[in-house]
């Protein structure tokens, strides 16, 4: 029993927000900075009052339509998000509401940038064990809302998006390795510190970064985690067709591709066009792909992801 990929969909809110535009708002930055940086040009943001559940919703809604699935039929929602619309209930539970679907398991997993394939593991797992046959795997973030405007060296780096996918129980292959990791001891390297207490955020609101660290630790773990999924379904690196790593900073996918021995050519980029979307940033890569027709039914596909926690998560699967 495998699960299948069936459908892939994604949303990204208004038109792109340039480099340009960023300095124009009155960022101390420059295009040159970020480009040569990071090699984002630019990114998405949602308007004032648009939820995560709004963008994971469309990307919902587009993903059930390539699959030819009704809502109806899922029975297992999950949503990697660190920018829920409330504390509860689950951006999973709005989402499904909105679906018209009554009686799915629907919940939200909290592993930032890793989310989505953390959530592309415990769903597999679901599968696999014969439990459920229908999973809606979405990531959604607006994380320009926990950016600190006033941080150069942060607010440059985000956008706001949301991708999905169907997975479907079958006999024929689908996802063939997952795997899973964190290191606790490494949560101050990148965190949104504040604490709710009595109704307000106390402490700091905002995301905090140390941009060195996080480079460092990403391409390590990011490399280690494709051998680990590509031994446990003993294939080389090299037989990779498609790599999509998280969307962080090209710098960063390209160390890690070289690092693996995977061709640039074979490897999805979209941080340039959508900056950095969190647990939504894999699923968005994917869906372009897919529609673009890069990715063909039988080609394997390498995803990953890397983000706070520390956190990092893979899938290989057979599209
Ligand atoms: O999901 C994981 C999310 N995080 C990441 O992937 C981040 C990984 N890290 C990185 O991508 C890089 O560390 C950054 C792109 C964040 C920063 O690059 P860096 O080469 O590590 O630069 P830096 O932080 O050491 O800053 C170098 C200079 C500083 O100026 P001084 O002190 O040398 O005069 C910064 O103040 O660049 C300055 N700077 C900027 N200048 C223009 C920082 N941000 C900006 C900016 N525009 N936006």
């Amino acid at each position: 029993m495998f699960a299948r990929l069936v459908g892939t969909g994604s949303y990204l809110p208004g038109d792109p927000v340039s480099n340009n535009d960023l300095a124009a708002r009155g960022i101390d930055t420059n295009d040159d900075w970020i480009v040569t940086r990071t090699g984002i040009t630019s990114r998405h943001l949602a308007e004032p009052g648009v939820t995560s559940s709004e963008l994971g919703l469309v990307a919902a809604q587009r993903a059930l339509e390539m699959a030819g699935v009704a809502a109806s039929e899922l029975d297992l929602i999950i949503v990697a998000t660190s920018t829920p619309d409330f504390i509860f209930p689950s951006t999973a539970c709005l989402i499904q509401g909105r679906l018209g679907n009554k009686g799915a398991a629907a919940f939200d997993i909290q592993a930032v940038c890793s989310g989505f394939t953390y959530a592309l593991g415990i769903a597999d797992k679901f599968i696999r064990s014969g439990s459920h046959k229908k999973a809606l795997i979405i990531g959604a973030e607006v994380f320009s809302r926990i950016l600190d405007w006033n941080d150069r060296g942060t607010c440059v780096l985000f956008g706001d998006g949301a991708g999905a996918v169907v997975l479907e129980a079958s006999d024929k292959p689908g996802i063939l390795a997952t795997a899973m990791h964190a290191d606790g001891s490494q949560s101050g390297i990148l965190n949104v510190p504040g604490q709710i207490c009595g109704g307000q955020v106390v402490g700091d609101p905002f995301l905090r970064m140390d941009g060195q660290a996080v480079f460092k630790f990403a391409v390590r773990v990011l490399a280690d985690i494709a051998e680990e999924v590509c031994q446990i379904s003993g294939i080389r690196t090299s037989d990779v067709d498609w790599l999509i790593p998280h969307q962080a900073n090209v710098r960063i996918i390209e160390a890690t591709g070289k690092k693996l021995g995977i061709d640039r050519e074979k490897v999805i980029v979209t941080v340039n066009r959508h900056g950095n979307t969190s647990a939504a940033s894999v699923p968005l890569a994917l869906d372009e792909a897919v529609r673009d027709g890069r990715i063909q039914r039988g080609q394997k596909v390498l995803l990953e992801g890397v983000g706070g926690g520390f956190t990092w998560g893979a899938a290989l699967l057979e599209f």
